[in-house]
């Protein structure tokens, strides 16, 4: 006897063979963003291209959100990249910044604080790629976090971003040496002419207890993620400030597009069980 579930598990199966792992992590990606405030207050739309991670001496690789301490992250991780399809090709130069973007809601219009910025980054390698900052132009050395005592949990966040030919870097960026200090970074990738953005991540840390009221988000549900590692299940959770106590805010508002999305793969994969015990 054929059954409805499992006549409903066919129907779904291309939309299960059409989404591959990279893809659901860069959907996790995007969630995290809007999540955490980086979308819309640092970006105004992200639709990464490929999936980044990065890789820490001694941490290994980290999922988007990952509250780290400032002795994780004081060497300058590696960087790999992931096309989200074999149609994505990425070669050519590519501009490779940290940014500081504080705590979940502070005004971005304000700038935010540059720990590293590297033009004429090209990706090696493959599967992932490694973005080489080796003959690269590195304007900031990589300087790891260090955020004050009590401002809470900084958002550092990780762009690469496609350097066409036409890039002018602007004074006082167009060579190395460049201090860590403030910078309007959307200014720089504008008056710059990067892009597109091709992929991004965030961690956080923080120093201390919060002594700042943050704004919350609702928590991304770190059951509800695709491929969740065991050590990053703790972190999964991080888009989130740990600030319980913290009024919902405007950035809760991105939970529901969030689920819908991470959800489907889920919905894709019960609507298979289904059709496999009942069918
Ligand atoms: C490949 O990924 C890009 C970027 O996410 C997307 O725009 C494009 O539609 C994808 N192509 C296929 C064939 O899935
Ligand atoms: C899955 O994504 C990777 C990332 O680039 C890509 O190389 C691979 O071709 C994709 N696999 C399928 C089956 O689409
Ligand atoms: C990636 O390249 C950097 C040099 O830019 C190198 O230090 C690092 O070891 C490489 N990482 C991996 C995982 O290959
Ligand atoms: C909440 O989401 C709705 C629909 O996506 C949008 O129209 C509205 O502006 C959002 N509200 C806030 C406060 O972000």
């Amino acid at each position: 006897m054929i059954s409805l579930s499992f006549i409903l598990s066919l129907a779904l199966v291309p939309f299960a063979f059409a989404q591959n792992n990279t893809q659901l992590q860069i959907e996790a990606i995007e969630a995290h963003f809007s999540n955490a405030g980086l979308v819309p207050s640092l970006l105004t739309t992200f639709v990464p291209e490929a999936e980044l991670v990065l890789d820490f001496t001694g941490v290994g690789s980290i999922t988007p959100g990952q509250a780290l301490s400032k002795t994780q992250v004081a060497p300058a991780p590696s960087v790999l990249i992931t096309p989200a399809n074999s149609s994505v090709t990425l070669d050519g130069s590519f501009t490779l910044a940290m940014i500081d973007a504080d705590i979940v809601g502070t005004d971005e219009t304000e700038g935010q604080t540059r720990h590293w910025l590297v033009n004429g980054v090209t990706l090696s390698g493959s599967s992932p790629l490694n973005a080489s900052t080796e003959s690269a132009t590195t304007i900031t050395n990589y300087a790891g976090p260090g955020p004050a005592a009590g401002s809470g949990a900084h958002r550092y966040v990780v762009l690469l971003y496609t350097q066409p030919s036409t890039f002018s870097a602007p004074d006082g960026l167009n060579a190395p040496g460049a201090p860590v200090e403030k910078f309007v970074f959307t200014d720089y990738v504008k008056n710059s002419g990067l892009g597109p953005l091709v992929a991004a991540t965030y961690f956080t840390v923080e120093e201390g207890t919060a002594t700042v009221t943050v704004s919350s988000t609702a928590a991304v549900v770190s059951s509800t993620l695709p491929a969740v590692t065991a050590s990053g299940s703790s972190s999964s959770a991080s888009g989130s400030v740990s600030s319980s106590s913290a009024a919902p805010s405007a950035t809760g508002n991105n939970s529901g597009a969030m689920s819908s999305k991470i959800m489907s793969p889920a919905v894709v994969f019960v609507a298979f069980a289904l059709g496999f015990f009942l069918g």
